[in-house]
Parts: C-alpha cells; sequence; structure tokens
C-alpha cells in the first residue's frame, strides 16, 4: 500500500497549518504585547466585555454575559460624594475582557501598574468585580491603568449598581454585539483611515486603542460610512 504518500502529505498539512497559525495567532500577539494600550482601549473592553462576537459563551449573539457600565457620583461604599466616575460593573460570572485575564496584551508599564496599583489580579469573576480606568504618572509619562475598586474601595457590584439611577446605567457597549450579529460589519467599518475621512468621521483611532478588545470590527472593505462617531454626527 503507498502509506508513503499519505504520511508525506499529512506532515506537509502539518507544517502549513503550523506555519499560518503562527503567523495568524502567535506574531501579533507577541507585536500586540509591545504596543503600550491607550485609556481608550481599556475602555473599550471593559465596556464591552469578554464576549463580544462569535463564542462558545454566547453562541447566538444574544448579549449574554455583558457588562453594565454607569456613572456615579457617590462612593458606593461610604456615600460620600465623589466626582463623577465611569465605573464598569461585572456582576457574579460574567467574565473578564482580555486585558483582565491576560494582563501582558495591555503593554509592559500598563500591565505593570494595574497590577502593582490597580490590583488586577485579585478580581474574580466568581464573585464580580467592578473597575475603573485611571491614570498616573510614572517618569514623567502618563499611563493609563485599570484599577480594580472592588479590591481597592471596597466598591462591589451591587453596591456601585445601587448608586446609578436608571438615567446613568448606560448603553455603552451594547451596540457591538448588534453590529456583529446583524452583518453591519459587511458594510461598514468601525475604523475611521487617517486620510480625508478624519474630518468628516472623526478622529482616528491610534495604535494602542485596541488591546485587548475581541473581536475587532474594522471590516476588509468598505461599502458604507464609517460608524465609529456616527452618533455624535448625526441626530438621534
Ligand atoms: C449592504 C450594505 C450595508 C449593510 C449590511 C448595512 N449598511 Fe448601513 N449603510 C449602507 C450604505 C451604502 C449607507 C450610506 C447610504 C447613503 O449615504 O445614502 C449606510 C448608511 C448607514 C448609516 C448612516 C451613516 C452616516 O454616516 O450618516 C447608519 C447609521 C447605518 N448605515 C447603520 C447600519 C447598521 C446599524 C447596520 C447593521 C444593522 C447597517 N448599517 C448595515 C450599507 C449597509
Amino acid at each position: 500500500m503507498a502509506f508513503r504518500e499519505y504520511k508525506i502529505g499529512s506532515r506537509m498539512f502539518g507544517l502549513a497549518f503550523g506555519t499560518s497559525m503562527f503567523i495568524t495567532l502567535y506574531m501579533p500577539a507577541v507585536d500586540i504585547q509591545n504596543v503600550s494600550a491607550t485609556s481608550i482601549a481599556m475602555d473599550r473592553q471593559l465596556s464591552f466585555g469578554r464576549v463580544g462576537g462569535f463564542s462558545y459563551e454566547d453562541p447566538f449573539l444574544q448579549g449574554w454575559g455583558k457588562p453594565i457600565t454607569v456613572q456615579i457620583s457617590q462612593d458606593p461604599k461610604t456615600g460620600a460624594s465623589i466626582e463623577s466616575t465611569r465605573a464598569f460593573v461585572y456582576e457574579k460570572d460574567v467574565p473578564f475582557p482580555n486585558g483582565i485575564r491576560h494582563p501582558r496584551i495591555l503593554g509592559k508599564v500598563p500591565a505593570a501598574v494595574s497590577k502593582s496599583k490597580g490590583r488586577i489580579n485579585e478580581a474574580s469573576e466568581d464573585q464580580g468585580a467592578v473597575f475603573i480606568v485611571r491614570e498616573v504618572i510614572e517618569s514623567g509619562v502618563m499611563v493609563p491603568y485599570i484599577e480594580n475598586a472592588t479590591a481597592t474601595r471596597g466598591w462591589s457590584p451591587t453596591a456601585t449598581l445601587a448608586k446609578a439611577s436608571d438615567s446613568q446605567r448606560l448603553l455603552v457597549g451594547k451596540g457591538k454585539i448588534m453590529f456583529v450579529r446583524e452583518g453591519c460589519w459587511w458594510c461598514h467599518t468601525l475604523l475611521p483611515e487617517q486620510t480625508q475621512d478624519w474630518q468628516y468621521f472623526g478622529a482616528p483611532p491610534m495604535l494602542g486603542d485596541f488591546n485587548g478588545e475581541s473581536p475587532t470590527a474594522f471590516g476588509s472593505d468598505r461599502k458604507a460610512p464609517d460608524l465609529t462617531h456616527v452618533g455624535s454626527r448625526n441626530s438621534a
């Protein structure tokens, strides 16, 4: 039996498959760790949550396992008034986004600060957590980091939600799942390009604005206007 051919064929297939996975999965992962996440990237992933596209956690794209973004002006623990703060509430069992699960995705310095000052390592999905995005000056450079306010300030998800009135429960992040589910990405992008687009569609994203977001909805070619800032340029 000509078994040799099968052996050669399957090895060639294995080599081609392995090489393509190395290029598509490993190389971008190494690349992105060399980029420091911006506060926009942190805001995006914390408001979208981990489940933003086709995944086993939400196979029918119903928006399961979404965090709730709120704006609060009272400290959930002490009740004292604080400056208006955007908080990302992950109730029990809501999956954390990639930057919390794998902090190195945030880039070297933001990851280190998020762990030391922000104590994100102590957050647990079993208990839920509340996150906020903060900035600190590290050797003369402004570094954004994620703070696990449950550990640092004792803000529990329930107490934080109680401090947010209904109008303050932002719908942030809810549109992304719709965008993916309804196939808007087929024609629209969420990536204004740094060309003349800029003047009409609003500021283009910078390198580091997407660390930890999954999936990104760049689209491959664009058949319709970019929708990134559509809410601010059109009236409801
Ligand atoms: C088959 C391609 C296609 C798909 C799919 C599609 N759109 Fe569009 N959309 C267009 C085109 C083309 C325009 C521009 C129409 C014009 O300017 O006359 C547009 C315009 C828009 C605009 C106005 C944009 C602006 O800058 O004023 C919005 C908002 C929009 N679409 C939302 C959506 C949403 C939400 C979905 C998914 C539910 C979606 N579109 C899916 C083709 C598409």
